[in-house]
């Protein structure tokens, strides 16, 4: 069992994912739409320490330019999670950033997911995966597939969970460098939003059509010319609303080449895909 003196002393991950097909199949009364998507959970991301307080006080220790403290979807997961539990103790949070913002990489998820899994640990919660999954999201719809951490057929917002074993794969990512509003993609009027709902458990747990490649790509054209150049080397998606774009790969080597071949032109991370999130691991380990 972790105690007060030891908390900040493990780095939580906080692992990216990728959407390898997303379809937007209806837009919904509450101003959200109903969407169909695979996603990939990455070995790589942002990790997190968490210093317990007594005081109550709830923090950040480190700056980070792009995002105040108070509008930090962490700072508002521990805020959520202590009011919920009636939580007495308080955090310094220590945030570790990698994944770039507006990427489609949904690593402001994935931290407000790895706050609510650590803090539900440290501060003794007890909530239930579930529970916290329905917490989170108040927070966002991408929460909760980082809660549950396993790579996830997702339906409704992203909410409707079916977990999928995608085995090995390997990926590369292509950061352009653009900061794309997940609001702005799904309020465009281009947005796709009338895709036929399919049968996950008939279809097939590969790449696939993004519907929010053709708002995205109107807003932004050089996405259209990153993806004609790396035809080259495969077929290129675009990983939610964008912009991070990525080519899949069956083995290392291949992903290593392209690697290689593409570093200096673009801003490329090789990534592997796991079917299980290192959260979960490190959860049992924080709390031997
Ligand atoms: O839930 P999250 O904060 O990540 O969503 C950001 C915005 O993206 C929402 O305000 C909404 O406009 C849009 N969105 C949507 N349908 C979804 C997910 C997000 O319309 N399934």
């Amino acid at each position: 069992m972790s105690t007060q003196a030891d908390t900040g002393t493990i780095w939580w991950p906080a692992p990216a994912k990728l959407n390898l097909f997303l379809h937007i199949t209806g837009r919904r009364a509450d101003g959200y739409h109903d969407l169909q998507s695979l996603f990939q959970i990455l070995d790589w991301g942002d990790e997190l320490k968490f210093h317990i307080n007594d005081t109550g006080q709830i923090d950040r220790i480190n700056d980070i330019d792009a995002v105040p403290e108070a509008e930090d979807i962490c700072i508002h997961a521990a805020n959520l999670l202590k009011a919920h539990c009636c939580v007495e103790q308080g955090v310094s949070i220590e945030l570790l950033k990698r994944i770039p913002l507006g990427a489609g990489l949904g690593g402001g998820s994935s931290d407000a997911a790895t706050v609510l899994l650590a803090l539900n640990e440290l501060w003794s919660c007890g909530l239930s995966q579930q529970q916290l999954a329905e917490l989170g999201l108040q927070l966002g719809a991408d929460l909760p597939v980082f809660v549950h951490g396993h790579s996830a057929m997702a339906q409704g917002r992203g909410e409707k969970l079916q977990a999928v074993t995608l085995g090995q794969r390997y990926y590369l990512l292509i950061f352009p460098g653009i900061n794309i509003s997940t609001e702005s993609v799904f309020r465009h009027p281009l947005l796709k939003r009338d895709s036929q709902v399919l049968d996950l458990s008939l279809t097939a747990l590969q790449p696939g059509r993004n519907d929010c490649e053709i708002a995205a790509f109107e807003m932004y054209p050089e996405l259209i010319t990153i993806m004609q150049d790396l035809r080259k080397w495969g077929q290129p998606h675009m990983s939610g609303t964008g912009s991070t774009i990525f080519l899949q790969f069956s083995d290392k080597k291949s992903a290593i080449r392209a690697t290689t071949e593409l570093k200096c032109r673009y801003n490329v991370r090789p990534v592997g895909g796991v079917d299980r999130s290192p959260v979960l691991d490190t959860r049992l380990s924080a709390r031997d």
